[in-house]
């Protein structure tokens, strides 16, 4: 039994690494792991964290034999975390482990090795497989899967089998096929410039999914870019035009007789950490600017800059989609365009389903099987010394 050092508002035990772990009282009440802190059945917090006591501290507290901790609070509650839940959520670490996944960016030069391409019936059917191609989708913002088939709605019936289709204004089940009709530029033969979908939602929606049903048309190859690549390079050149890029707010809207999208946003949104959050381009989406007018000159400067490099090949995954491709990407990421494509040339015909990023991460961290939190206490308490 080795007794921890009890400090004012912390206390400190040595780590199997011969360091010394140091723990907030405060944190670790929060954290009691007890079936009267826990809710039994789900591990959900049951212990209301506003209810802890300011002055909060152990009236005892030691490893044990096992390494687990045992504290005595001065209430007579008594709180015990096993020595891994301690090495898995230790903040005192030297090193924390990173909060978030770090993407693996891309450009024109390596798209073909990090964007995976995998046939559908495959990643489907074979768990392993849907895994793989979840990884590949979550390192690159973008991956290909050949052989859906080229029936109305599958694309739906691929976001539902992988996570859920996200509704949206307009339709559930997007057609993009040239209709001199259409609410959008994309019902044209026209070149498509590189954009994330629907910047007219506050939350747009963060995975795409492009299935072309069938493409027989003489042009209109797909563009991808990875846009936080593109951002990673404008920051590293002039991190003055970058932080312009994250505070003047745009104004976005998609609309058509029945429906009105509307949003106000800056085109980058970055984590507190300083990593992109979410990347807005959309060139046919953008209302008219409306910033201090000191502001605007020095805007314009950058949004070219960066239109510029979005639409610079050196930043392009250019390839032809086949029938049955579905192209997915995170719509917070990686923006899509095509190439313009010959009227009266051949069938060409896509549907696109949005879906939430989210939905498949979580996807992928039930197929690892690492979605359940350890639990805090010991299986089998060990007997307190
Ligand atoms: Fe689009
Ligand atoms: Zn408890």
């Amino acid at each position: 039994m080795i007794p921890a050092d009890v400090r004012a508002d912390h206390l400190r035990v040595p780590a199997p690494d011969g360091r010394q772990r140091w723990l907030h009282h405060v944190w670790l009440r929060d954290n009691c792991g007890c079936a009267q802190c826990r809710v039994p059945q789900s591990g959900e917090r049951q212990l209301f964290t506003a209810a802890i006591p300011h002055d909060v501290a152990p009236s005892r507290a030691h490893l044990d034999e096992t390494g687990a901790l045992h504290v005595e609070w001065h209430d007579g509650h008594v709180s015990i975390w096993s020595p891994e839940w301690l090495d898995a959520h230790d903040y005192s670490a030297p090193v924390r482990a990173p909060l978030r996944e770090m993407p693996r960016l891309w450009d024109a030069s390596d798209h073909t090795e990090v964007i995976p391409r995998m046939p559908w019936q495959e990643v489907r059917h074979d768990p392993s497989a849907e895994l793989a191609f979840l990884d590949g989708y979550a390192a690159a913002g973008a991956a290909v899967l050949t052989g859906v088939p080229s029936t109305d709605g599958t694309v739906a019936e691929v976001a539902d089998r992988l996570g859920h289709v996200r509704e949206v204004a307009f339709e559930r089940v997007h057609n993009v096929r040239h209709d001199p009709t259409g609410y959008n530029v994309a019902h044209t033969t026209l070149d498509l410039k590189p954009h994330t979908d629907l910047p007219s939602y506050h939350w747009p929606p963060s995975t795409q999914l492009l299935h072309f049903l069938v493409n027989r048309a003489q042009g209109g190859e797909s563009v991808l870019v990875d846009g936080w690549r593109v951002l990673a390079e404008l920051r590293a050149k002039n991190a003055a035009a970058f932080d312009l890029l994250t505070s003047v707010e745009l104004s976005w809207q998609l609309c058509s007789d029945a429906e009105d999208t509307f949003a106000v946003a800056p085109m980058v949104q970055l984590h507190p950490d300083g990593t992109v959050a979410t990347f807005r381009f959309s060139n046919q989406l953008a209302l008219p600017i409306s910033a201090d007018f000191d502001t605007v000159g020095a805007f314009y400067d950058v949004y070219r800059m960066l239109g510029r490099m979005v639409d610079d090949e050196r930043y392009h995954a250019t390839f032809r989609c086949e029938d049955g491709d579905l192209v997915m990407v995170h719509g917070h990421r990686v923006l899509h365009g095509r190439r313009s494509f010959v009227a009266g040339s051949g069938d060409r015909h896509l549907q696109d389903a949005y879906m939430e990023h989210d939905d498949l991460m979580a996807r992928r961290r039930v197929l690892r099987g690492t979605h359940l939190p350890l639990p805090a206490t010991p299986p089998t308490p060990a007997v307190s010394a």
